[in-house]
């Protein structure tokens, strides 16, 4: 029987870098060891220690442009790509975001301040959140930001605010449109259950409770119907029911021109997704909008999306460093690397399944085992692989594990008091430092002893 294709072999899509479970620059040296974006990994460790986020600029920048490109292609002139940056916020993922002409998403202060840190225009960002603090909502609304109103609690705030500046506020709201899709229950958001955005039976008398505001100006419809989604049909779906929503909007005098369809598209972790490219939820999206507008009779809208894991993920890497060996004779062999769960939070939050090799040899040459991949947290969940094949491979051995980009480093922790690893760009056989690595006493910064405990000792 002809020997299966190791991953690290098959062909790489560049248009559309969700389609891979690897970076687009991920090549295997004469010496048979794994490099990125021309930087080889075990050099790139010798220098910042692991374990090491790394994002491949080139992936990144090709997930940019195939969302522009494809709007451009299938809703011409009138559509604004938004990254929702809690996917992975730093100043640096705003500055290349913008850079690439798209806008961002934040749903907290810190994000809001970290997209304005890295150079997003005002003007491109938009502000979510189901539970959004005054001082936030505030916060925004000085800054010009476009909040999504997501309940009451937002709109009772805004109209409080636009009176007492005596000023016209234009918000858009999040509706929950009661799409059913695939994906685990935690990142299923469109479903009528969902702690976000107004029920869709709600949504007449809220069109008529902002008609009777003086000052609230309603101008976009948002909603997103979950994460790391491989079907097109709820999109289909989505777009529709979200034109249908515009023109009944428009009965109560409210002219909509802003339609915010959310993110969700998937990625490939393993060679068991298998996600429809960047054009083609595009095309699914920006056709079902136009085809409903037609029928409607109505002007297209700007059509906005909100693409997070899509533009991130497959990016990313993180590299581990080998460390105990347990072998439980007849059961398995748990094998423990230096940083997990507080790194990497969504195998035992979702149970998610990724892709990884050894960096000295990506392609099991010559020997191949079973192991469990283990963290070092205090935590018998802290298992960031249940089996993976690889070769052979000892303490100090390094390992690549892929698609870590998106909800790694903006879910991870100090569980354990475990500093956080830094993250690298790499580029064109550079690296540049784009957040630092914690030391542990980073993480003592913010205790406080109490001073009669300190008289006490
Ligand atoms: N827009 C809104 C309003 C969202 O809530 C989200 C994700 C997105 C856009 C981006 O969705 P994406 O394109 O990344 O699927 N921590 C989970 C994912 C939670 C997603 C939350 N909202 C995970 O690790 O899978």
């Amino acid at each position: 029987m002809e020997e299966k294709k190791s991953f690290l072999e098959q062909k790489i899509d560049l248009k559309s870098p969700n389609k891979n479970i690897v970076p687009i620059t991920t090549s295997i040296g004469s010496d048979g060891k794994l490099s990125i974006g021309g930087c080889s990994i075990e050099e790139l460790v010798k220098k910042y220690d692991s374990p090491l986020y790394i994002l491949d600029e080139m992936t990144l920048r090709n997930s940019c442009r195939a969302y522009k490109l494809a709007l451009e292609k299938y809703y011409p002139g009138n559509s604004m790509p938004i990254y929702a940056s809690k996917a992975n916020s730093s100043i640096f993922m705003s500055n290349l975001i913008s850079s690439e002409g798209l806008g961002l998403d934040a749903v907290s202060e810190g994000e809001l301040l970290t997209a304005l840190k890295g150079g997003v225009p005002n003007a491109k960002i938009v502000f979510h959140g189901n539970n959004k603090s005054d001082k936030e909502i505030e916060f925004a609304v000085r800054n010009n930001i476009k909040v999504i109103v997501d309940n009451d609690y937002d709109l009772e705030r805004l109209e409080k605010i636009s009176n007492s500046f005596n000023c016209d506020l234009e918000i858009m709201i999040r509706f929950t449109p009661g799409i059913e899709c695939h994906t685990h229950e935690y990142i299923r958001t469109g479903s009528f259950d969902s702690k976000f955005g107004f029920g869709i039976e709600y949504l007449n008398i809220l069109f008529d409770r902002i008609r009777n505001t003086k000052h609230l100006k309603l101008k976009g419809l948002h909603a997103h119907i979950g994460s790391q989604i491989f079907e097109l049909e709820p999109h289909k779906d989505l777009g529709e029911i979200m034109v249908n929503i515009i023109s009944e909007a428009k009965k109560f005098g409210h002219d909509i021109q802003n339609l915010n369809v959310g993110g969700g598209l998937g990625i490939k972790y393993t060679e068991h997704d298998d996600p429809p490219s960047i054009d083609e939820w595009v095309k699914t999206v920006s056709t079902s909008v136009v085809k409903a507008c037609k029928k409607q009779n109505l002007n297209l809208p700007t059509l906005m999306c909100e693409p997070g894991r899509s533009i991130v993920s497959t990016a990313g890497i993180t590299i581990y460093k080998i460390g105990a060996f347990k072998e439980i004779p007849g059961i398995k062999t748990y094998l423990s690397v230096d940083g997990g769960m507080s790194d990497n939070p969504r195998p035992i939050t979702y149970q998610s399944s990724y892709s990884a090799c050894l960096v000295n040899n990506p392609l099991n040459i010559n020997s191949k085992n079973k192991y469990t991949i283990a963290g070092k947290h205090c935590e018998s969940g802290d298992v960031l692989f249940k089996e993976i094949e690889l070769a052979n491979c000892k303490t100090g051995d390094l390992i690549c594990v892929f698609g870590t980009g998106a909800y790694n480093i903006s879910m991870s922790s100090n569980y354990n008091r475990i500093p956080r690893p830094a993250a690298l760009l790499v580029s064109e056989g550079e690296a540049d430092i784009i957040q630092k690595r914690e030391s542990p006493s980073d993480l003592l910064k913010y205790d406080v002893l109490p001073d009669r405990f300190i008289k006490q000792s």
